[in-house]
């Protein structure tokens, strides 16, 4: 008597001690199902423009690396030394804006070449705004 008894008691507990597994599993499976769906929250539209925005970004500093940090790396200019790209220089040579910068890269200047055949109008886009970017940080 008193072994079945403790045989339905130990039952009982292997039961609920399943059924807290279980729990645990219910849980675990919730929040993956949420994670799954706040990240799908991120609508496809959203995530392209995240994605777009930041390959702009990226071709701007390597376009900038290689058509442009041989004479002008952190914002310098290794051939005309006061014409580098920090914000005062940019301001003192009216340079200033996205329309002078885009000009002088497609038009090139004195020493530095142009660069409209070999960049295309949206990479002098993205390298102008580089240029910008960096000289409003000053290229830190
Ligand atoms: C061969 C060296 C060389 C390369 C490469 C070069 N530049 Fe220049 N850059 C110069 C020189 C020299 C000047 C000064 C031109 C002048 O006014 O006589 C200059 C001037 C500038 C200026 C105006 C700076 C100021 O203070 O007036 C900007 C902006 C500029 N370059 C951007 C770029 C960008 C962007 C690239 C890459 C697409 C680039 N440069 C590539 C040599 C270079």
């Amino acid at each position: 008597m008193r072994a079945t008894i403790k045989l339905i008691a130990m039952k009982l507990i292997a039961m609920k001690l399943i059924a807290m597994k279980l729990n645990v599993m219910a849980v675990l499976a919730l929040s993956v199902l949420l994670t799954i769906v706040s990240a799908s929250a991120l609508t496809p539209v959203g995530l392209a423009a995240e994605l777009s925005v930041q390959a702009a970004q990226s071709s701007g500093v390597q376009l900038f690396e290689l058509h442009c940090a041989g004479c002008h790396a952190q914002g310098g200019n290794i051939v005309r030394r006061g014409k580098t790209l920090k914000l005062k220089a940019l301001q003192r040579y009216q340079m200033d804006s996205t329309a002078a910068i885009a000009e002088i890269v497609a038009q090139g200047k004195g020493n530095m070449s142009a660069y409209q055949d070999r960049l295309s109008p949206a990479e002098i886009q993205a390298v102008t705004d580089y240029v910008l970017e960096q000289a409003n940080q000053n290229w830190k």
